[in-house]
């Protein structure tokens, strides 16, 4: 079956309302932590993207049931690690980090062993930033290299442990927290700063967590071994699926959008920080809290005269998926804009700053790169009319996603591959463009 799409026009001026795809970070989390509780959580607006569904099947092969009635999903848990696993258990995470890394800090006290494994991408990931925590508790595990296939097996041995998260990866940190929920006695972790749905969601539950706020860093202390209550959770919209109808409202002309109901924690909303200093004039209304998290209906109009902007490295973190979309913008800006300390963008689905570099060059933009610092030479008047087709990018979503606003915003014609690899986290995608006007064949 064909796997591509053609975008061969700019989209014509809009002026809509929009959801996006429901958080995926919240929506991985949720599921994991119904599976620990006790009762039957109903989790609705759950997304519905690979990495999601991986981690229901993953919930499933660990003995936790779950059904969907009327767009709910009921999620039966037996209390910590109330997991019923059978012999040569083998859990497919499939492109997700989260899920695995996630995951592996709930299984520190199986009984029996369990193999991980993912597809091409996800096998290239680094997992010695888990490893290296989990066996600090005493947890079992056997990989190659740090790479998956990983193995893991139980211990009834474990121990708390006062750990320095030093990457500021909420993937890492929230590992480290499920392992602790199975921990006897308090482990601390002194985590620099990233998402924290996680901690979020847990004092949501009433789960004993602290969190003190320090200058640079969060100490996190978890105290282990406590049960908790079945939950409702309604999932918020994606901000890092909505980057990219934010940028498309930006670059396009005379247009406005409105998208509704988008998770705006903090520690996601480097991108509406970098835009605005950028001159972008993004704006959040009705903002509201939910179960700990703040969420609001993002406003953004199209804009001329945007400028480079000199990135503080400390918004990297919040804005570490967004990074691709955010260099579209640079490349449209007048100016040079710099940006310093990326190296995690090349750990994610694919090589992020490698690919961006040769994304830029390629629709003719001047990169300079020192080490995992790059600088970017906007051209406020780029058009392009030449072919381009994007290929070889490892299948990641979010270097798909960034072709299709190039095209749209940019010109020229475009072949772009691997368009199932929206379904990792926005199967809706080239739907919502579409509803925008957006000619895609
Ligand atoms: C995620 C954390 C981030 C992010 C990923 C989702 C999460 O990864 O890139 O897409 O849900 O915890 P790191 O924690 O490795 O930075």
């Amino acid at each position: 079956m064909k796997n591509h799409i053609f975008i061969k026009n700019k989209i014509n001026n809009f002026n809509e309302k929009i959801k996006v795809s429901s958080d995926k970070s919240i929506s991985i989390r949720s599921i994991l932590l119904a599976s620990q509780s006790v009762g039957i959580s109903k989790i609705s607006n759950l997304l519905e993207s690979e990495d999601v569904l991986n981690t229901l099947k993953t919930i499933k092969k660990l003995g936790i049931n779950y059904y969907k009635k009327r767009n709910i999903y009921n999620i039966e848990g037996y209390g910590l690690n109330g997991f019923n696993i059978k012999k040569k258990t083998i859990i497919n995470c499939g492109n997700s980090g989260t899920l695995a890394r996630l995951i592996l800090g709930l299984l520190v006290k199986t009984k029996k062993k369990i193999k991980l494994i993912g597809d091409k991408s996800l096998s290239k990931r680094d997992f010695s930033r888990v490893i290296k925590p989990l066996r600090m508790f005493g947890a079992n595990i056997k990989s190659y290299k740090n790479m998956l296939p990983i193995e893991i097996l139980g211990s009834d041995f474990l121990r708390p442990v006062t750990y320095n998260e030093k990457i500021g990866s909420a993937q890492v940190k929230s590992c480290i927290i499920l392992c602790a929920l199975n921990t006897p006695g308090t482990s601390i972790i002194n985590a620099e700063i990233s998402r924290n749905h996680t901690e979020l969601m847990l004092k949501f539950l009433k789960y004993p967590i602290k969190i003190k706020k320090k200058k640079k860093f969060d100490q996190i202390f978890i105290n282990g071994l406590h049960q908790f209550k079945a939950f409702e959770y309604d999932v918020p919209g994606d901000i890092s699926s909505a980057s990219f109808f934010i940028v498309l409202t930006l670059l396009s002309k005379q247009s406005q959008i409105i998208i509704e109901n988008v998770n705006i924690n903090k520690s996601r909303l480097g991108i509406v920080s970098i835009l605005n200093k950028m001159g972008a004039g993004i704006q959040l209304k009705k903002r509201r809290t939910y179960n700990g998290e703040e969420i609001a209906d993002i406003y953004v109009k199209s804009k001329r005269n945007l400028t480079a902007i000199n990135c503080p490295s400390k918004l990297n973190s919040s804005a570490i998926d967004e990074f691709l979309i955010i260099f579209l913008v640079a490349a449209k800006a007048k100016g040079i804009s710099r940006f310093k300390n990326l190296g995690e963008m090349n750990k994610k689905e694919s090589k992020r700053l490698d690919i961006a570099i040769k994304f830029l060059e390629l629709i003719g933009i001047k990169v300079e790169r020192f080490q995992n610092d790059i600088n970017i030479y906007g051209r406020p008047n780029l058009i392009l009319s030449k072919n381009f087709e994007i290929k070889n990018f490892l299948k990641d979503h979010r270097v798909f996603f960034l072709s299709c606003i190039a095209a749209l915003t940019l010109g020229g014609k475009w072949k772009i591959n691997d368009k199932d690899s929206i379904n990792t986290s926005f199967p809706d995608f080239l739907k919502t463009l579409k509803n925008l006007g957006a000619q895609i064949n």
